[in-house]
């Protein structure tokens, strides 16, 4: 399969999945949402493949976000939609793929980046990674999920500050936090990853998908994340959001006015 945005290699039935736009911090445009569905397809479908890792291109940055410049033109139902169809096409797959997928988080890790290290069974960080949901310097929330599986791996009071505040923990804390299970030196984090998951696949993989769906049953409802979905699209019909991406585009500071 040819893809535009993505790396990818299978090794010893490792599907290493690489976002791959590094000069954009390896952004999550509506291509590479469209890339990261069809390379996740390949997990369920493709015998070849016994489990995967995620990670970004370049030593700067894991995924930077959801990408703001294609922000602007959306009003609140585009929003909404824009949520909606990134859940279902890529997050909710990857939390509920039949194999394991893991994150190997080699920098920034934000918005959608850190929703997307969320959405996969656990999370290897560099030393490097840094973690945030820095929506709300947009005036917008998260809307892959963030606000339902940040709270589920850090507890509440550490979600609700993360979210509210906007602020990056490093690798350090986000272990610390419950967010990250190992942090290794920048060159060893593919090692690391391939490292646990050749435990992994080792094991019965029916064993290992029942395990991954039966820890997914654990308190899981759907309605947090459709809750999110109508919020985020809210935030579209705001002005405080087309100030706040605009601001971010032009590289100044938000004047935000609550409207
Ligand atoms: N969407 C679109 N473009 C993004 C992006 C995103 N989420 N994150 C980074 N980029 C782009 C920048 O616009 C810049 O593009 P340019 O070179 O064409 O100007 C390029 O990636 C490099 O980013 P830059 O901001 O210059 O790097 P930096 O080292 O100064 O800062 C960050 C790094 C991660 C702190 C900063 O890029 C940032 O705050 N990104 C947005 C994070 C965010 O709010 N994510 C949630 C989105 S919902």
């Amino acid at each position: 399969m040819p893809y535009q945005l993505l790396l990818t290699s299978l090794e010893n039935g490792v599907f290493t999945i690489t976002i791959n736009r590094p000069d954009k911090l390896n952004a999550l445009n509506t291509r590479v949402i469209e890339e990261l569905s069809t390379a996740v397809e390949e997990v369920y479908h493709n015998p070849e493949i016994k489990s995967a890792i995620i990670t970004g291109a370049g030593s700067k940055s894991f995924v930077a976000g959801a990408d703001i410049s294609e922000f602007l033109q959306l009003d609140a139902l585009q929003g909404e939609e824009l949520a909606r169809r990134g859940q279902q096409m890529v997050f909710d797959k990857i939390e509920n793929a039949p194999k394991p997928v893991i994150a190997a988080v080699n920098g920034f890790a934000l918005g959608g980046g850190c929703e997307l290290a969320l959405a996969c069974h656990f999370i290897i960080a560099s030393e490097t990674a840094r973690f945030g949901q820095p929506e709300v310097n947009l005036g917008l929330i998260p809307g892959y999920g963030g606000t339902q599986r940040l709270v589920q791996v850090a507890g509440k009071g550490r979600a609700m500050q993360l979210i509210m505040t906007g602020e990056l923990i490093n690798a350090a804390d986000a272990m610390q936090y419950g967010i990250v299970n190992s942090v290794v030196k920048p060159e060893e984090l593919l090692d690391k990853a391939k490292e646990i998951l050749s435990v992994i696949n080792s094991k019965a993989p029916l064993a290992i998908s029942r395990v991954i769906a039966s820890i997914n049953a654990f308190d899981h409802t759907q309605a947090g994340y459709d809750y999110e979905i109508k919020k985020f699209g809210e935030c579209f019909g705001t002005e405080d959001l087309k100030e706040g991406a605009t601001a971010f585009l032009e590289k100044r500071k938000p004047n935000f006015k609550g409207k």
